[in-house]
């Protein structure tokens, strides 16, 4: 039960546990973790995919005999280990090239730039089988109001999610995009800073239906936003397209800890919603549980794969938690009085409009001082998901 199988589909970025701990104030702390070890290992944890950037597998510089050699060696241990490829996504942050941002820099020979390196690398996304791509627009915003014109930016982030829907349909890849928002770090301000403005932006685009989101954990509460929510949201506008889990500790710089290591009851929540979210009562996302966090600078390698582990055992713990929560009469109880059903009746009756509302003989029965007086028993039923979280009941 606690043992991460495939089934799980965990997956981890090539980036979390290759991680040497460079920060801006100190140097790297671990050796450099080959991409090939990192498979071997991840496959062994339990896990079933690893993602990557472009710059994660090969120099941005590197010959394309250099790339062709680096693809082998991968291709050949996804082939020994099963492990698979869901997503791929471009670094358009690490060169200074991109310092003013790549699809919205205000140099135009830059965006230009920054786009041939993303078509590339969709190319090489659809060739390893991934089926979402990331668009993290770290470097995509500014830090000085006057420097940024920023409805043209989005016009610009516009036309080159435009250019990119066209170039999948056109080729006919099984592949779509997901914007992963961050509030800030590392600009002062980035565009497209939550779910709420990412999901906005989505609905102006040409090929709406291709694009959706992969928030993160830790950048939503980085925003001071309720994740849980934000997720739900995603997922009821048929957006959630891939998900960055991790740890966050309130609103300071993008901590990337061990998912579960943050804001636990809201990570309790979160497993709560993917696994029992659905309808029935079954999982309302089928996609990716993806892991974007960082093993912590104090960490040797066995540390690195500790992590990992410990990633994937939250996980699974918070689901065997949030099944007996769900699984619990009281808990049903409480939910029932707490008239957390009730919320899914419509609030107007088959074919009543306004007029009929308005006209109901049963109005003056209501008496808004006696429902003013009901309690919802919000905290009991809260304290009840606490006790199941901490294996109480
Ligand atoms: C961050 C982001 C990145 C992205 C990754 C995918 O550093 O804040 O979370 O890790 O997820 O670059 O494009
Ligand atoms: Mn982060
Ligand atoms: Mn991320
Ligand atoms: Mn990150």
């Amino acid at each position: 039960m606690l043992a991460p199988t495939p089934a799980d589909k965990f997956s981890f970025g090539l980036w979390t546990v290759g991680w040497r701990g460079r920060d801006p104030f100190g140097d790297a702390t671990r050796p450099e973790l080959d991409a090939v070890e990192a498979v071997h290992r991840l496959a062994e944890l339990g896990a079933y995919g690893l993602t990557f950037h472009d710059d994660d597998l090969f120099a941005f510089d590197a010959s394309a005999a250099e790339r062709e050699r680096r693809l082998e060696a991968l291709r050949k241990a996804l082939a020994e280990t099963g492990l698979t490829v869901p997503m791929v996504t471009t670094n358009l942050f690490t060169h200074p090239v991109f310092k003013d941002g790549g699809l919205t820099s205000n140099d135009r020979e830059v965006r230009r730039f920054a786009l041939r390196k993303v078509l590339r690398n969709v190319e090489l996304a659809a060739e390893v089988g991934a089926r979402t791509y990331v668009l993290w627009g770290g470097r995509e915003g500014a830090e000085y109001d006057s420097a940024k014109d920023v409805r043209a930016a989005l016009d610009r982030y516009r036309e080159s999610l435009n250019l990119l829907t066209e170039f999948v349909r056109d080729r006919g890849y099984d592949l779509r995009f997901a914007i992963e928002p961050k509030p800030n770090e590392p600009r002062g301000d980035i565009l497209l800073p939550t779910v709420g403005h990412a999901l906005a932006f989505i609905t102006t685009l040409e090929h709406a239906e291709l694009v959706g989101v992969n928030p993160e954990v830790g950048h939503e509460q980085m925003a001071g936003l309720n994740f849980a929510h934000g997720i739900a949201q995603a997922l009821w506008q048929g957006k959630l397209f891939h998900i960055d889990l991790n740890g966050q500790r309130g609103v300071k710089y993008d901590q990337d800890l061990v998912f579960g290591h943050g804001d636990l009851m809201n990570a309790f929540s979160l497993v709560d919603l993917l696994e029992h979210g659905g309808p029935d009562g079954g999982p309302a996302y089928d996609g990716p549980r993806h892991f974007d966090y960082k093993p912590s600078r104090t960490e040797d390698l066995t540390g690195v794969w500790d992590s990992a582990a410990a990633n994937m055992r939250t996980y699974l713990l918070l689901k065997e938690r949030a099944r007996a929560f769900r699984a619990d009469p009281e808990v049903r109880a409480a939910l029932s009085a707490a008239g957390v059903d009730d919320l899914r009746a419509p609030t107007l009756d088959a074919g009543e409009g306004y007029a009929d509302l308005l006209a109901d003989p049963r109005a003056a029965d209501f008496d808004p001082d006696r429902a003013g007086e009901r309690g919802y028993g919000f905290v009991r039923l809260n304290q009840l998901a606490l006790e199941h979280l901490l294996g109480a009941r």
